[in-house]
C-alpha cells in the first residue's frame, strides 16, 4: 500500500476518502481460495467453507444467500478477522487479514448491545474512536436513533428494550460509526415485515449517499435482490460459491414497490432457479 494512502493511516476514515480512493477499481476485499474447517466434537475436522474466491470492489452492495449451515456467517467472520482461515487468504485493501479487521463494521447474526450502556451510549460507541466533538457525537447518535424509530428511548438500557428494538439499535450502531465496509449477518431476520422494509429503505438511502461497501447475508431472496448489485449464491456444506448474479435494476430503488420495478421479476426468477436446484426442489 502506498505511503501517502490516507486509508492506511488509521482504522477510521471518512467515507468520502474511500470513494475517492485512487485504485477504486481494485477490490476492497479479495477472498482467495479461502477454506475453513472446524473441529467438531464427533466428526473430527469439518469443512465449513471450501475454496471461496470473491472480489468485492469499493462501494458495492453484495448480498449472500445459501442454505442454512453453508458457511455464510463463517465467511463474514473470516472477513472481520474474528476466526483464522484454514487455507487461502483474504486481503483487505491489498493487505492480508491476519488478526481482527478493525476497519470493517460487523453486525453479527446474534448481535447484542452493550448491556452496561444506555441506547444513546451504545449508538455513540464507535463515534468516540472518531474523536468527534461531543456535540457532533450526540447529534449523530440522535440522528441514527431516529432512523431506527427509537427516539424517546435514548436513556433506556438494553434490558429495558424489546428484542426488535435492541436489534434495530444494534444495526444503527454499526451504521453510525460509518466504517468503509459493513458486514451484516441477517440483520433484519427477526424483525416484523414493516420494520424490515423501513430499515431496508433507510439502509439503501444511507448507502446511496455514502457508498460504503456492504456485504449482507440474508435468507430472504426478495431482500437479496432488492438490495444488491451482486448476489453471491452458496452451495450446501461445504459451502462453495455456486454462482454470482448481477442485479441490473436501476437505482435509487423503491423498496416499498420493489416487485413492480423493472428487472425485479427477471432477477428474482434467475436467483430462484439457481437456489431451487441447490435445495433440490423440483418444478411442480
Ligand atoms: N465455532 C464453530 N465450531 C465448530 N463448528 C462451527 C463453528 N461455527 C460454525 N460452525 C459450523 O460451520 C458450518 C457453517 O456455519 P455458519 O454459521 O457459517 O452457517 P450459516 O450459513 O451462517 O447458517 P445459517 O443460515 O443457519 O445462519 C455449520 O455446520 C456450523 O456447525
Ligand atoms: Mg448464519
Amino acid at each position: 500500500m502506498e505511503q501517502d494512502d490516507p486509508l492506511s493511516e488509521s482504522g477510521i476514515v471518512t467515507l468520502e476518502t474511500v470513494v475517492r480512493e485512487p485504485g477504486a477499481n481494485a477490490p476492497v476485499i479479495k477472498v482467495e481460495n479461502a477454506t475453513k474447517a472446524f473441529l467438531t466434537p464427533d466428526q473430527g475436522a469439518m469443512v465449513a467453507l471450501q475454496d471461496i474466491n470473491l472480489d468485492i470492489p469499493y462501494g458495492e452492495f453484495v448480498t449472500v444467500v445459501g442454505p442454512s449451515g453453508c458457511g455464510k456467517s463463517t465467511l463474514l467472520k473470516l472477513i472481520a478477522g474474528l476466526t483464522p482461515l484454514s487455507g487461502g487468504r483474504i486481503l483487505y485493501q491489498g493487505a492480508e487479514i491476519l488478526g481482527l479487521n478493525t476497519k470493517v463494521g460487523y453486525v453479527p447474526q446474534e448481535s447484542k448491545l452493550f448491556p452496561w450502556l444506555n441506547l444513546e451510549e451504545n449508538v455513540a460507541f464507535g463515534l468516540d474512536k472518531k474523536r468527534y466533538p461531543r456535540q457532533q457525537r450526540e447529534q449523530q447518535a440522535r440522528h441514527f436513533i431516529k432512523l431506527a424509530g427509537l427516539t424517546g428511548f435514548e436513556k433506556y438500557y438494553p434490558a429495558q428494550l424489546s428484542g426488535g428494538m435492541g436489534k434495530r439499535a444494534s444495526i444503527v450502531r454499526a451504521l453510525a460509526y460509518e466504517p468503509p465496509v459493513i458486514l451484516m449477518d441477517e440483520p433484519f431476520g427477526p424483525l416484523d415485515a414493516q420494520t424490515r422494509m423501513i430499515l431496508q429503505d433507510e439502509l439503501l438511502k444511507i448507502w446511496e449517499q455514502k457508498r460504503q461497501t456492504i456485504v449482507f447475508v440474508t435468507h430472504d431472496l426478495v431482500e437479496a435482490v432488492a438490495l444488491a448489485d451482486r448476489i453471491v449464491v452458496m452451495t450446501h456444506r461445504p459451502g462453495r460459491i455456486k454462482d454470482v448474479l448481477r442485479v441490473g435494476m436501476k437505482r435509487p430503488r423503491d423498496i416499498f414497490e420493489i416487485h413492480r420495478q423493472d428487472g425485479f421479476d427477471r432477477a428474482y426468477g434467475r436467483l430462484w432457479n439457481i437456489f431451487r436446484h441447490e435445495l433440490n426442489i423440483k418444478r411442480a
